[in-house]
């Protein structure tokens, strides 16, 4: 089988650095990067530390509207489609990159695989609820993650290829603990900080960071913070953070992204994370360390649910508050898969699963 991989953003290096793995075994995948994250720091890093192969064609759209780099995108991917002629076109969550690759692959009438499939955070302000709704009702084959994201499909009438195969960031988070780095120190050494003696931060929402207001506010509550908050700044957030002149108090440490390892580890080691990232609510969460999100919603209602994740929004005295007094119950379930989403996922692609293995993926769909 042939299949073109569509990755451009952080999060998309990460997830595909475990479906890439296990696919490259028996087939020939083809991976497209269209450059939407291009620092080193939001790109390069990841294919180095996660030991992806290097992109096949690298499209090299970069920064733009939505309109203008989605655009580009997509008559890029075109181009690339129609040279190859996969027998799939697989694409990852939410961004600009994933609704370009199915929006290309779909009108070419290539089928389409969606892994993390059926998230919704039912608000349509948000970029990445429009490519994901956008990017399932053009799939043909649904990979969800939790029973919630099959449920959301359901309700939107999509109910045929629908899986629930886990989460494939459960399947990297794995690895990356069997794959310590052992050419440096680890990232707690080289910054000089004390395990569980520090709140890890992120922020980098568009309702977050475009609104200079908004992001003040979350910044006024790191800086009242009473303890060390260590904060690695996506490029957006930090471009808003110097042109609002943001002043961090000392115990606020700005550091620039960090690769996958050195996260894994910031998050393992903090006291708490505060973030409005979609992977790291899930990471925290997988790693034993309580979080709070910067948010109104989430689409990972199950670990809210569960009581390891608190909704904060950006309320400086919420924030201040939740993160003084915030305690997580001692249970702790497994929640999204048992780290072996990206087996399924391939075994998904070639319609080779068993009678059985294929009742216990849908089971959640009938
Ligand atoms: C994108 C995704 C978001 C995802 C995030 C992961 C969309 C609509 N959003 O948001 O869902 O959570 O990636 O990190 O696709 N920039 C740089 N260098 C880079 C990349 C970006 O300086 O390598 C700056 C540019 O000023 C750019 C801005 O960041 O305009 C935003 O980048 P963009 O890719 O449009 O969106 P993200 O906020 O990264
Ligand atoms: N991440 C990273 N370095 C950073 C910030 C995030 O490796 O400096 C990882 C993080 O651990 C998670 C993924 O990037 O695996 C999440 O990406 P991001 O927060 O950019 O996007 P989202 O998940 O919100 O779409």
């Amino acid at each position: 089988m042939k299949v073109v991989s569509i990755v451009g953003a952080r999060p998309q290096f990460i997830k595909a650095a475990a479906v890439s793995r296990k696919l490259r075994q028996h087939h020939e995948e083809i991976l497209v990067h269209t450059g939407q994250h291009y620092d080193y720091e939001m790109s390069g890093i990841f294919f180095d530390g996660l030991e992806l192969p290097k992109p096949n064609a690298s499209l090299e759209i970069g920064s733009g509207s939505h309109g203008a780099q989605t655009g580009a995108m997509l008559k890029a991917v075109e181009g690339v489609l129609l040279a190859e002629c996969p027998d799939y076109v697989l694409v990852y969550g939410d961004t600009n990159s994933t609704l370009a690759g199915a929006l290309a692959a779909a009108k070419l009438s290539i089928p389409i695989a969606h892994v993390e499939a059926g998230l919704r955070s039912f608000n349509r302000r948000m970029p990445e609820e429009i490519n994901r709704m956008l990017a399932d009702h053009l799939s043909n084959l649904l990979l969800c993650p939790s029973d919630t994201a099959v449920s959301n499909l359901a309700n939107e009438g999509i109910s045929q290829n629908v899986h629930l195969v886990g989460d494939v960031m459960l399947d990297v988070l794995n690895w990356a603990k069997q794959h310590p780095d052992p050419n440096r120190a680890g990232i707690i050494e080289r910054l000089g900080i004390r395990k569980h003696g520090y709140l890890l931060a992120t922020v980098h929402r568009s309702e977050n960071t475009d609104d200079l207001e908004q992001l003040s506010r979350i910044l006024r509550a790191f800086n009242s913070i009473g303890e060390q908050v260590v904060f690695p700044v996506h490029p957006r957030s930090r471009k808003m953070m110097v042109e609002m002149g943001f002043q961090p108090k000392s115990h606020v440490c700005l550091i620039d992204p960090v690769g996958y390892l050195d996260m894994v580890e910031l998050i393992g080691s903090a006291r708490l994370v505060l973030t409005d990232s979609g992977g790291l609510q899930k990471e925290a969460y997988w790693l034993g360390i309580p979080c709070l999100t910067l948010r109104n919603e989430t689409e990972w209602v199950e670990t809210v649910e569960v009581g390891w994740n608190v909704l904060v929004g950006s309320n400086p005295d919420k924030i201040v508050d939740a993160v003084g007094s915030f305690s997580p119950p001692a249970s702790h379930p497994a929640l999204y898969g048992d780290g072996a989403a990206a087996d399924k996922c391939v075994d998904l692609f070639e319609g080779r699963l068993g009678s059985a293995k294929k009742a216990e993926y849908a089971k959640s769909t009938q």
